[in-house]
This record gives structure tokens, sequence and C-alpha cells, in this order.
């Protein structure tokens, strides 16, 4: 029974067919491929736009820093929940890519940066006061990190009370298809169309093997070149661009990356019931997409640990479990026989 992580699941069929498909002759390097043109074709599609560029990383943190080097300079600093990823889970990325923008933490109940602490955030940012870093960029992530959506109108908002005090905005999109999944929210009204400026847009989690996209939208376009010269520095322009892209292309392809999150958050919904039936297992927070943070009282907590269920605790007393694309049923089969002996 592993539900450790979305990222100890294989990658989907599809993605390694994918990438035979495209081992085949030469290609250009460093993106200039035709596979890669194609995902351009595909994310205008799904994002219903052409007023974007992007780059792809193989891993989340990576894209991550390197959007925010772009969006905050090395003496600003960036809005952010307190158990955001780029705070708790980067190892210092943003601020080392960034070369010393700061963190600035908000409070809030799931991951969900509260309303007031931003505005209170926003209205004492006083870029002239030379002791203190201002605030350049606010971030949001969807999922957040305890599996709560944020709804499209609350980051419409968030993004315009940010961008009133000349902030711009950036979402963590390493779950977005489950955040999407759940809201119904189509990929365009949860990013541009909500103001997001540069999202990074993660595939990886949903069944890729390492495909993590940054789309600079709108104007952060004229930052393009600089996110590449980053990138190029940083080690991360792969010159066999091809086979990253390949990933991306099997899975926006006919919606594949949305359906395998649905099955994901499915059987995220699925663990939850089981672990619920229990008497004394409560939810830490709703499950939105494909984690569930589950109290546990003790009789279930210990046998969860002697039968090796991979799981991990939280901080805050809960454990994370979470499902994947791949998630079989034989898993939530035997959690559910273990729930009853206990
Ligand atoms: C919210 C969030 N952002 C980004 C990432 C990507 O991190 P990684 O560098 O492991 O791909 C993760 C992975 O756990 C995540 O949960």
């Amino acid at each position: 029974m592993d539900f450790a992580s979305d990222t100890t699941a294989p990658a989907h069929p599809s993605v390694i067919e994918a990438i035979a498909a495209v081992n085949t002759g030469s290609a250009s390097s460093y993106g200039a491929d035709d596979v890669t043109a194609r995902v351009r074709n595909l994310l205008a599609d799904t994002f219903e736009t052409n007023d974007f560029d992007f780059w792809i990383c193989a891993s989340g943190t990576a894209s991550n820093a390197l959007a925010l080097s772009i969006m905050c300079s090395s003496i600003g600093a960036i809005a952010c929940h307190e158990e955001a990823h780029i705070e708790r889970d980067e190892r210092g990325a943003p601020e080392f890519f960034s070369g010393g923008a700061k963190l600035r933490l908000l409070p809030g109940h799931g991951a969900q940066i509260d309303e007031t602490a931003l505005r209170d955030a926003l209205a004492q940012n006083n870029p002239s006061f030379v002791h203190e870093t201002p605030l350049e960029t606010l971030s949001l992530t969807n999922l957040t990190e305890c599996g709560t959506a944020y709804s499209v109108d609350t980051i419409t908002h968030y993004a315009a009370l940010a961008k009133a005090e000349g902030l711009n905005v950036h979402l963590d999109g390493a779950r977005l298809a489950n955040a999407l999944a759940h809201t119904g929210a189509t990929p365009a009204e949860m990013s541009w169309k909500a103001g997001v400026d540069v999202l990074t847009f993660g595939l990886t989690k949903t069944g890729a093997i390492g495909c993590e996209i940054i789309i600079l939208f709108g104007q952060m376009r004229q930052q393009f070149d600089a996110l590449k010269a980053r990138a190029k520095r940083s080690g991360h322009m792969p010159p066999k661009m091809r086979f990253l892209a390949a990933q991306a292309t099997a899975m926006l392809d006919g919606g594949l990356w949305l359906e395998l999150a649905k099955q994901a958050n499915s059987s995220a919904k699925t663990l939850a019931n089981l672990l619920c039936a229990q008497p004394g297992v409560s939810l830490a927070y709703p499950t939105d997409g494909n984690e569930v943070f589950a109290v546990l009282p003790p009789a279930i907590e210990a046998k969860v640990q002697q039968a090796g269920v991979k799981c991990y605790p939280w901080p805050g007393g809960s454990y994370r479990f979470v499902c994947s694309w791949a998630t079989p049923q034989s898993d939530l089969d035997a959690l559910r026989d273990l729930l009853a002996e206990a």
C-alpha cells in the first residue's frame, strides 16, 4: 500500500510510447525541434491563447525557482503561504535562483493564504522604506500543499489585490490538473484569465516522467530571454528537449492529463471515505484533490505503521495519503481490510 506520493507512481504508458515515437532521426537541439513546436500548439489549445512563451524543466523545484527568478528582483520579496513548497521543500532554490529575494510568509488554513493577512501585507508594503524588503510577487499554489483547491474566484480576487499594489502573480501548478478536476474550471480560467502572470504547470505528478512547463503569459513574455538565459546558466536547458516535450504531447493531446487527474482524485475520495468510516478518524483538510490528510486514533495509527503502509506523518499531527493515476484498487481494498481489522 503505497500512498507516499504521486511521484512514486509509474509514468503513463502513453508517455513512454510518445518518447519512443520521437526516438528516431535527428532533431534540432535546445527546444528548436518539431516536438517542442507541437507542445506550443497543444498549450495554445489547452490555455485558449497564443499570448504565451514556455520552457520545459524536469523538476518542479527548477521550474518554480526559474519562474520566480524572473518575477522578483534580488532585493525584493515574494509573498507566499507559510507552508508553500517554495518555502518548505525547495532548499532555498527560489532565493538562490533570484540571487537573494526574500520569501514573506503568510498564514491561512489548509495552506490557502488568509485574505486579511494578504491585505495587511499589501497595505504595509512600502517600497520607499529602505530597511524593509518590498513585495514584488505573490505566489499561490493550486492544489495547495494541504490538498485543498483555491477557487478561480479566490485566485482572481487575490491576483487583483496583488496587482493593485504593483505585484505580479505566480501560480505553482504542480497539481493544477487535480485542482481543475475538482473545480471544473478551465486551464485558462485558473491561470491568465484569473490574473496569473507565470504558471509552473506540472505534469510529472499527473503521469509524466519529469515534465514541468513554465508558462509566461502576456506582458511577462518580455522576460522570456531572461528566463532562457537563467535556464542555461543553471543547467536547465536540456539539449535533447524533444524527449521532455514528447511527455507533454502525450499528456495534453486528447486531454489525458485531466482524465488521469480525475482518476487520482476519485481514488483519494475513496480512500478518504474508507478512513472516515472508522470511529475516531477525522480529516484535517477537505479532500479536494488527490491528497488525504487524516488524523488517526492511536489504534489505527499503530496498525497502519505495523503494516508498513506508505504515507507521511504531516506537521500538525495528521498523516498524508496521496493517490495517483496508478493507485491500484487492490491497495485501496487492502487498506479497507486493514482498517476493518483495526
Ligand atoms: C506544491 C508543489 N510544488 C512543486 C513541487 C515539485 O517539486 P519537485 O522538485 O520534487 O519536482 C511539488 C512536489 O512535491 C509540490 O508538491
